[in-house]
């Protein structure tokens, strides 16, 4: 049989683990050009709390089907002639133990010791990160750039980038401990905890020459508070709002818009790390180098058992987790 998790309702204010139900299907079959897949790790997104939402860049996830997700899988049966039983995967298969399907959309993936790391640092998250640091952000050395929910799986990886490329990395992150973990851990050079500062405040003490760059995941006030302190000519990569992800509608909208992006001269990006497929492997082993030589750390946050996906997920949008946060699925996998 096939465990899964299936979402029964669709949230209408903060999304419950309740929201979810387990179930167990017969084991999928598969048909030419296809693959049957065993779910190693699934990667747990924040913003698939947003495609509950309604339609987005993709399609809206809907009520009394399996959870969508990503992940890392192995390939134990194939009727296509690239993949081969034993091959080691991403594919968005959901919140299932097995996933048969098309070859087509399954991406073979290389290297990664330990295994989780291509579903984190040089995954999906590390990818992000290097894809709006890289090319929106764009720090030189001696730029001060600013990282929000920097403790967790894509803002981990995008201030070290920053750091990487010689600029002064302010994280910002809810909580003491986050905080210390990227002063003393990551070397960032300073942090925020914004459930306890006043972020205006404390980016002026921070950043007192003002940002070069913002990587922003959290969108809102911190948004706002972040574009009166940015320089002339600064960059923002817009990677996601996770303030607004789990409530029923957007908060109150950011002041100062668009006239400071006229008056600083900004520029403001969005991007979608899918819309970059043909650099994919390249950035995946840019990263994958950057972990085996130390150069980059990486943090998972793993809960064990394909049950712990809808209080996982819940947890991460409040904040519990530090890192990537994953849930193995095959218990015997390391
Ligand atoms: N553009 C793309 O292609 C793309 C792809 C992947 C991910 N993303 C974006 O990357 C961001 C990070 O996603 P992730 O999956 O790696 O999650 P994550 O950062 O590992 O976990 C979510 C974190 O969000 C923070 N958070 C929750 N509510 C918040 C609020 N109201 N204000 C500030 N912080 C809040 C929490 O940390 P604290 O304890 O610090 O609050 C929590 O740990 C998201 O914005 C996501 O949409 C974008």
């Amino acid at each position: 049989m096939n465990r899964r998790v299936l979402l029964k309702t669709m949230p209408k204010g903060k999304l419950k683990a309740s929201d979810f139900e387990m179930d167990s299907a017969p084991m999928p079959r598969i048909k030419p050009g296809q693959v049957l897949l065993k779910t190693l790790y699934l990667s747990l997104d924040a913003a698939s709390r947003v495609y509950m939402q309604g339609v987005t860049y993709r399609d809206a996830i809907v009520k009394d089907h399996v959870m969508t997700g990503l992940a890392l899988a192995r390939v134990l049966d194939s009727l296509d002639p690239d993949l081969t039983p034993g091959d080691v995967v991403e594919a968005e298969t959901g919140w299932q133990e097995y996933a048969v399907m098309p070859a087509r959309k399954v991406t073979k993936r290389q290297g990664g010791a330990p295994l989780h790391r291509l579903m984190s640092a040089a995954g999906i998250s590390g990818r992000t990160a290097y894809v709006g640091m890289t090319r929106i952000c764009r720090p030189a050395p001696g730029e001060t750039v600013v990282v929000s929910a920097a403790a967790g799986g894509v803002g981990m990886v995008a201030g070290q980038l920053a750091k990487l490329a010689g600029a002064r990395v302010v994280g910002i992150a809810g909580g003491q401990a986050k905080c210390r973990w990227l002063l003393t851990d990551l070397g960032f050079d300073a942090a925020i905890d914004y459930k306890s500062e006043d972020v205006g405040a404390a980016l002026a003490q921070a950043c007192p020459n003002g940002i070069d760059a913002y990587f922003d995941n959290v969108g809102g006030e911190m948004f706002e508070a972040v574009l009166f302190k940015m320089r002339d000519y600064g960059r923002i990569a817009c990677c996601g709002v996770l303030s607004h992800y789990d409530s029923p509608s957007p908060g109150p909208g950011v002041m100062g818009v668009p006239g400071l992006f006229v008056a600083k001269r900004l520029q403001v990006q969005g991007f979608i790390v899918s819309d970059f497929v043909q650099d994919r492997a390249a950035i995946d082993q840019k990263l994958d180098l950057l972990l085996s030589t130390g150069k980059l750390k990486d943090r998972v946050d793993i809960l064990n058992g394909i049950d712990q996906a809808p209080a996982g997920l819940v947890g991460m949008l409040a904040g519990n987790n530090t890192g990537k946060r994953l849930i193995r699925v095959d218990p015997d996998i390391i």
